[in-house]
């Protein structure tokens, strides 16, 4: 069953294309390496052994995205990841965010009918929860208003597809996942999260700063109203994540999903502060990490972190991998990399 995967050249994409192999599926990736680089596809082959088919097309780019489905006869599903995710750089370029993450989705939903393709896996991000009033966070928690471009790119495509779902003739279902914080890399450290200039998120900056590239971590602020101090987050090894896209696609493709549209936590369950985060990876890696604290960043809530019980008993999904596990699987992705 051949799946086409937007974005698959990237950390979560690439992470799910190898789940996808192995449990049976044809992968179809189509990246524009915006934010990747090729040497995955290196990756992917050293774990699979073969080969997976990469189109380097813009995923907007409908006519493009056309040829692909032509080429690559019967696709039944898509799992769409194709998108920009740094939240800083949503701030100071919000265009750019709205015009490819709304832009990729819109020329999917207009080209997938074409192709009688009506399975769909979408990313979303448990940034759509804004500043929750109460944790953990279920689906049925109302969404407040975003924190950045980036989350109102997210909760605006989630708007998108209730709204073509609700329109007559739509046959299309789709899966909304809402990711919590990915980490790790796969334990081949074949693949893993391969972030272009100076690292936005917590656990690249950690490792890259444990091996050298960077003189220190700053946390971003000690004085919230968490266990700590720091803020918490629920981060989740991106293996695990892959897996919840499989368990979704199965549903889709078995024709099991009770709506058009159903949406799902992806995380642990679990909330974990950044101090805690460091102190593992200190643990995890055997190494010091020098940190110092530093002001609060604009933008972040202070603690998220999810009810992941609609996964489990829907899609019978459940995270396996502790955060010790996790970060010294960045441990040793990093150390892979090197310098
Ligand atoms: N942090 C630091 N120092 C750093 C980087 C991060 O203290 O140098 C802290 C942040 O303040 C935050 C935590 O580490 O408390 C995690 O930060 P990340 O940037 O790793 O991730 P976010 O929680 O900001 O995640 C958000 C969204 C995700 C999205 C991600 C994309 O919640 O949905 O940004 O970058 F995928």
């Amino acid at each position: 069953m051949k799946i086409l995967v937007t974005g698959g050249a990237g950390y979560i994409g690439s992470h799910t294309v190898v789940e996808l192999a192995q449990a049976g599926y044809e992968p179809i990736i189509i990246d524009n390496f915006s934010n990747s680089k090729e040497s995955v596809l290196g990756g992917l082959r050293a774990i699979l052994g073969r080969d997976v088919p990469c189109h380097r097309i813009d995923c907007g780019d409908a006519e493009a995205l056309r040829g692909v489905l032509k080429q690559e006869d019967n696709v039944q599903g898509v799992i769409h990841f194709a998108a920009f995710k740094a939240v800083g750089e949503s701030v100071a370029e919000p265009l750019k965010y709205f015009q490819n993450n709304v832009g990729s989705l819109l020329t999917l939903l207009e080209v997938l009918p074409e192709f009688g393709i009506e399975s769909l896996v979408f990313s979303s991000s448990c940034t759509v929860y804004g500043v929750p009033d109460a944790l953990p966070v279920t689906e049925a928690t109302p969404t407040k208003p975003a924190s950045s471009p980036y989350g109102r790119t997210k909760q605006m495509c989630e708007d998108i597809v209730h709204d073509l779902a609700a329109a007559p003739g739509n046959k299309l279902y789709t899966i909304l996942l809402r990711y919590f914080n990915p980490i790790g890399a796969h334990e081949s450290a074949k693949i893993g999260e391969l972030p272009l200039g100076t690292p936005n998120n917590l656990v690249p900056f950690i490792t890259q700063t444990a091996v050298g590239i960077r003189e220190k971590l700053t946390i971003f602020g000690n004085d919230y109203d968490t266990v700590d101090g720091t803020n918490v987050r629920d981060y989740i090894h991106v293996v695990d994540l892959a897996q919840a896209h499989i368990a979704a696609v199965q549903r889709l493709l078995d024709r099991k999903a009770t709506d058009t549209v159903e949406t799902f936590n992806v995380g642990t369950g679990h909330g974990n502060s950044v101090l805690e985060v460091v102190q593992t990876f200190e643990q995890a890696s055997g190494q010091k990490l020098n940190y110092v604290i530093g002001p609060r960043r604009p933008g972040d809530v202070p603690a998220i972190y999810a009810d992941a019980t609609k996964a489990a008993e829907v899609l019978g999904f459940k995270t396996s991998t502790s955060l010790f596990d996790s970060l010294a699987s960045s441990w040793k992705w990093q150390l892979t990399l090197g310098k």
